[in-house]
């Protein structure tokens, strides 16, 4: 059986975390806004040490898994709403009026956000994305990645991270809670998990 490695994600990585990310994540805004937009995404979050982290898993030499991660969510929209600018803003906000089926996640998405950035403030390390490629889901790749986030979290001195999903996705909640996350509160669809590490 091959072995699985974890590392840092790097630069020739970042077409085939996107891949993934549009695979298991098809239904978010950024899957369907397209793979090079998500490939930018990921470039910024590997680029933006000691705020995000990305970390991968191989198998045979072929990337299967990824996980973001990032010390401040406020900190970090900040950074993605510095990046698209005023023209990306526009070019998306075209994207959504043409796309409404969209609107609701978004929506959704926003309360979130203005949820964490209210109750939180600075204070919500947390997981951005994690994905499996379909094919070797269900074999210990999203354990991993959480047990190498928790050991990054702690380095930095942190005690406890969180993680924010659609409480619609049960199988991921069921991971999460499976993995030592607890629930914290609900919020527009989303649920809000949180790990003592
Ligand atoms: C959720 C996801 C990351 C889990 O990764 P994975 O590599 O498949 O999970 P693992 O094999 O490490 O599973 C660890 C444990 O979680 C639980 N678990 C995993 N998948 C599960 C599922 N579909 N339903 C219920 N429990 C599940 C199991 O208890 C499992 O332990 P076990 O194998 O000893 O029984 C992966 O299935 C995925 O990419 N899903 C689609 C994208 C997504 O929903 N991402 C999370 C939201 S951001």
């Amino acid at each position: 059986m091959d072995s699985q490695i974890i590392s840092e994600a790097k630069p020739e990585n970042l077409n085939r975390i996107a891949a993934i990310h549009q695979t298991v994540l098809k239904d978010t805004f950024t899957s369907q806004v397209g793979k090079s937009f998500i490939a930018k995404l990921y470039e910024l979050l590997i680029s933006d040490e000691p705020l995000s982290k990305v970390f991968i898993v191989k198998k045979a030499g072929v990337v299967e898994g990824f996980i973001s991660i990032t010390r401040s969510r406020l900190a970090i929209n900040n950074r993605v709403n510095q990046f698209l600018g005023f023209t990306g803003k526009l070019r998306l906000s075209l994207f959504v009026l043409l796309h409404p089926r969209i609107i609701k996640e978004l929506f959704n998405k926003i309360m979130l956000d203005n949820y964490i950035a209210k109750n939180y403030r600075d204070s919500y390390p947390s997981i951005l994305t994690l994905g499996v490629s379909p094919k070797y889901q269900g074999k210990g790749i999203g354990r991993t990645l959480i047990l190498r986030s928790d050991k990054y979290f702690k380095e930095q001195g942190l005690s406890k991270y969180f993680v924010d999903t659609e409480m619609k996705n049960k199988s991921a909640v069921q991971f999460y809670l499976e993995l030592g996350f607890r629930p914290a509160t609900t919020i527009s669809g989303n649920i809000i998990l949180e790990k003592n590490i």
